[in-house]
Formats: C-alpha cells, structure tokens, sequence
C-alpha cells in the first residue's frame, strides 16, 4: 500500500508511537491524577512529559495551559463557544474547514455575529480585506494555518500582528501545520492555538489540544472530575483541571509524547524539506499529464504537502477508488468536511482528489503514483479512439 492521505491522518508513524502506546497500556496503566500509587503516578508522568513537549514545540511558557482534548473540532468548539457571548463579531476565513464553520454558525443562533473574509482562489488571505471587516465588537480572529483542501498557508505572523494591534486575539486551527511548519504562540502573537495529534505530530487519533493564553478568559464546555479538589461540587478553576474532566486518552498522550520527540528530533525544516520534495515531485509529474486542473497556490513556499486536483473524463471519487483497488494507493476525494473551502476555489460540485504525502513517503512511490496516472489517462484516451 501507498499511503497518501497524510493530510487526513498521518501513517506509518515512526517506531517509538507504537512503543510508547504498548509501554502505557502494558506498564503504566493507572489513571493519571487519581491516585496515590505507582501506576497512576506513572500516567501522570506521561500526561505531563507530553505537555512540556507541546510547550516547547509551540513555544508555550506555561504548559498548564494546554489543555487535552479529543482532536482539533473539540478543542475549536471549546476555544469558539467558551470564548464568545451575545453581542461579539467573530471574523473567519473562506478557507475554513467545518471543524469552524459548524460552531460558528450554531454561534450565530446564540447572537454572534460573523464575517467570512473572502479568500482567493488559491486559497489566500488578504490582509487589507481582514483589516477592512475588524469592527468595534469584534472579539475573536479564527484563522486556519493551511487549508487541507489546497494547503495553502495564511501569514499568521502578519496576521498576528494585526489582531495584536487592535487588541483582538487570535485563534489559530493549526491541524494541518503542527508538526511541519514552525508555530511560535509569543512571536505569531496566538491567543488560543488549537492542535491535532493525528496528522503531523504523529500521534494516535483521539488526541489534540487547545493553548489557552492568560489574557483569555474562557468558559469550560463539561465538568466533571479532575481528580484534583474533588469535595468541591463546582468546577476547579485552576489549569488544566478546568478544562480537563473524565479520565484522559493516557495510552493515545504517550503516543502523542512519543511523536512530538521524533518531530523535534528530526527538526522541523528536513521534515519540511522532505515534504516539499515530494510535493514538487508530484506536481512537475502531473504537467506531464494532459486535462489536469489543479488548485492552491501553485508555490512550494506558500502550501503544505497537499495537492488537490481535477482529471478530465474522471470523478474524483471514481478516480480514488480506482487508485485503491487497483493500484494499492490511498488518496482521498470529496469535499474533505470543508465546503466552504471548495466554494472559495470552485469545486463545491465536484469536489477534489487529493494527494497528500508525508515524512515517510519516498520518491519511488510518487512515481508510482504518476505512473498509475499516466496509465489511467492512456486507457481512457485509448478508449476514445
Ligand atoms: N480533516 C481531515 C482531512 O482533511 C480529516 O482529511
């Protein structure tokens, strides 16, 4: 199997994930928090071990404040309904997967306001027409890093800048970029940073996670126990407890622990350049094919490992599910849960199939990739005939 859809999960993962989950679950599996005895003291180790390496990932003082959640969607429901009351503008982007759209749009029943800023075709952000929709109300920027439809990624620096500017903080959704592109919460000025396990920090799926930055007050979404202050019939307010109810995802956190290591290890920028590399490899290959419509930036500095296209005389679906059963090659079709970003780039009725390779991706299966292409667009031209 050629495993391509690292934008929806990233797979293989490196050795010391699968390690790290067996470790937990074999030897250290009490429950972190609430208990006195060695094995409970254990899984706290782990729960803690993570966090520092998110901290120092995303360049967090105080990693109390990050809080673990299920994926990105919860941590982006808790940073959007927690945050948000009656009365507040929320500004969004066009390339918004529905992990946002949803909560936002349920906001709007409770008297939050919204304006979607208009992306380009490519999926770019302009920062003018970002400036232009700030109003007085406006409480909260949410912004996606990279689009997992096209993968083009918005200047959050500048982004940051300006949010800072006005004294409006930022949310980023960083599911597609943590892991590959660098993301500093104090020099992009991010006020809340909501993260996935899953894809490029190779972790298990069912992990995730929001930052919260001490200038947010936020409202926790669930309460419950935390194993801290348990004669108390009202929510902890200190961090993470408030935040942070019923027994964690343990043995998924050590994976994610795991995984984090090896990124940091291996440095953001080979893992980059890695997957740069595929990316054009993919995309000089397909300009050798004829009836190719492709989306994004068209700019290996601007986009992540994604390429979204359209083949002529093919439906994307038709064209993944040919690459699975014949040729054992896993991309993904479809609307990929963000319409907004297909309405922004014009393929709300087709959809696209998407390639997204990863670190552990070499050439030899991208030509593997383009061969099938090839052979696929020679039969149905052949067929023509
Ligand atoms: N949102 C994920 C994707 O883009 C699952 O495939």
């Amino acid at each position: 199997m050629i495993y391509l859809d690292n934008a929806a999960t990233s797979w293989p993962k490196p050795e010391g994930v699968y390690q790290a989950v067996d470790d937990c679950l074999r030897h250290r599996g009490g429950n972190p928090g609430r208990g006195g005895h060695r094995l409970s003291l254990q899984a706290g180790r782990i729960i803690l071990e993570t966090r520092e390496l998110l901290a120092q990932l995303f360049n967090i003082t105080d990693s109390a404040r990050i809080i673990f959640t299920g994926n990105v969607t919860e941590a982006l429901n808790l940073a959007l309904k927690g945050f948000l009351r009656a009365g507040d503008h929320l500004i969004l982007t066009s390339m918004e997967h529905n992990a946002v759209v949803r909560p936002a749009y349920r906001l709007q029943d409770t008297g939050v306001e919204q304006t979607i800023i208009p992306c380009s075709r490519e999926g770019r952000l302009d920062l003018a027409t970002l400036a232009k929709n700030l109003r007085a109300n406006t409480r909260l920027i949410c912004v996606n890093h990279a689009s997992n439809v096209t993968g083009t990624i918005q200047p959050i620096e500048a982004i940051g800048e300006l949010a800072a500017s006005k004294g409006i903080p930022l949310l980023v959704d960083c599911a597609q970029t943590a892991g590959i592109l660098p993301i500093d919460v104090v020099k992009n000025k991010i006020s809340l940073l909501a993260f996935t396990g899953h894809k490029g920090l190779f972790g298990p799926q069912g992990t995730g996670g929001l930052y919260i930055g001490k200038e947010i007050d936020l409202q926790p979404l669930k309460e419950g126990g935390t194993g801290s202050k348990s004669e108390v019939f009202v929510q902890p307010e200190e961090l993470p407890d408030r935040f942070e109810s019923g027994t964690p995802n343990t043995p998924g956190i050590a994976g994610l622990g795991a995984g984090i290591k090896f990124v940091l290890q291996e440095g953001l920028e080979r893992i980059r350049k890695h997957e740069q590399a595929l990316t054009r490899q993919i995309i000089e290959g397909l300009r050798r094919l004829e009836g190719v419509t492709r989306y994004g930036p068209n700019d290996l500095e601007e986009q992540t490992a994604v390429v979204s296209l359209n083949l002529e005389g093919w439906e994307a679906g038709e064209l993944s599910y040919v690459l699975d059963q014949v040729f054992d090659i896993a991309v993904r079709s479809g609307l990929h849960c963000a319409p907004l970003a297909h309405a922004t780039i014009d393929t709300l009725e087709t959809g696209t199939l998407r390639i997204s390779p990863g670190y552990f991706n070499t050439p030899a299966e991208i030509e593997v990739l383009l061969e099938a292409l090839y052979s696929l667009v020679r039969e149905k031209t052949s067929g023509r005939r």
